[in-house]
């Protein structure tokens, strides 16, 4: 494996010294580039997912167009109830869809949960392609989704507002929502891991929904199972947990064996680091939709947010993924004013 030239992140993570923060953006490979909307055009997602030379294609535009510290590889969260038997569509414009969501014990007990690394072939493929193409330019990222935000979909069926369904089977079935919670968490430990010896130098779970949970219930439904996850993942990569709209938990969460969290735009830098003792690198917090604000504007807050965390244990980045109708020029802004605010301080 050839040497990183640039490894801001992971010493950011380690709490080294760095000259700047590193940045990247969550979403980075997706719509808001022209040349990933000429791919869309030609192969529908999974086509795209599922095929290592199109997942590498897409991991590398950002990396070659914006600049950023970081390669996120291409795939989705819903990769895991597929491998785990569940049929997952993903409708263009629409977002995903799956026809035949988890009701009853026995559609727990009917899912799969071995050979997670030969079923999701595909990702491994793609990841050891898109480390040797990156040739040590930057490091790569893998992913999964976190147990609570895959049981929303699996139980909900589809994105949703409040998520009352999945919260409904929780609330009136903790048992089998427990069940299945625990299944998730069992495959997706072997899925990073997998990844990590496919080439990922560092993972990042998505706990998208967990916001939506009240901070007793998060507690519950959510916590243990992030933290069994960062617990048998760390020692094989840094993990950094992004428990969407979830500020309340910082404090526990970086008690864990994690060596980041993300951040949304609902915390202060001030609060966030308070939370945390200073302990832990912390990954955020821009508005995605502050990227649609002209240039200056954005350079004079990503300054500020900077001021506001540090350079150190800090990685600049949005507080969740990036929007589709954000100019490219507005995005290499954003990743411009970190790399600017590294040159203003060495001077
Ligand atoms: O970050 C990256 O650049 C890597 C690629 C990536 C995708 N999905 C590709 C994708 C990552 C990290 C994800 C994670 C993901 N997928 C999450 C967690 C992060 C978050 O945004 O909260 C979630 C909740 C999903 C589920 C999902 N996949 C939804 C809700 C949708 C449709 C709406 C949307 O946000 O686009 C998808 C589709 C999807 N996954 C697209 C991309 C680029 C868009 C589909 C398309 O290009 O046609």
């Amino acid at each position: 494996m050839s040497e990183l030239k640039n490894d801001l992140l992971l010493k950011a993570l380690k709490g080294e010294t760095v000259s700047r923060p590193p940045v990247w953006m969550m979403r980075q490979a997706g719509r808001y580039l022209p040349d990933y909307i000429k791919l869309r055009e030609k192969y529908d997602f999974f086509t795209r997912v599922e095929t290592p030379e199109l997942a590498c294609e897409i991991t590398l535009q950002p990396v070659d167009q914006v600049g950023v510290d970081a390669a996120i590889i291409f795939s989705d969260i819903l990769v895991i109830p597929q491998a785990m038997g569940m049929k997952v569509l993903m409708e263009e414009g629409k977002g995903p869809l799956l026809p035949n969501v988890i009701k009853t014990k026995a559609d727990i007990e009917a899912l799969i949960t071995t050979e997670v690394e030969e079923r999701l072939g595909y990702v491994m493929a793609a990841l050891s392609l898109t480390k040797k193409e990156l040739n040590g330019r930057v490091p790569l990222i893998g992913f999964a989704g976190a147990p609570w935000t895959l049981l929303c979909y699996m139980i909900e069926g589809k994105g949703s507002k409040t998520f009352d369904k999945a919260k409904q089977f929780c609330f009136t079935q903790p048992e089998l929502a427990h069940a299945l919670l625990q299944k998730i968490t069992d495959v997706t430990i072997s899925y990073l891991k997998a990844q990590v010896n496919a080439g990922a130098d560092m993972v990042q779970v998505f706990d998208s929904w967990s916001g939506m949970l009240s901070p007793a219930d998060f507690k519950l439904f959510a916590q243990p199972y992030l933290i069994q996850i960062a617990d048998a993942v760390s020692k094989h990569a840094p993990v950094i947990l992004f428990p969407k709209g979830s500020w309340y938990a910082l404090s526990d969460l970086s008690k864990s064996s994690a060596a980041g969290l993300g951040l949304d735009w609902s915390v202060t830098p001030q609060l966030a680091r308070q939370m945390t003792n200073n302990s832990i690198t912390l990954q955020g917090n821009f508005d995605p939709s502050k990227l649609l604000a002209p240039i200056k504007q954005i350079k004079k807050e990503v300054t500020e947010m900077i001021d506001a965390f540090g350079t150190q244990r800090y990685i600049a980045n949005l507080g969740h993924g990036i929007l589709p109708n954000v100019p490219v020029d507005h995005a290499r802004a954003f990743v411009d004013a970190v790399k600017e605010y590294g040159d203003k301080s060495k001077v």
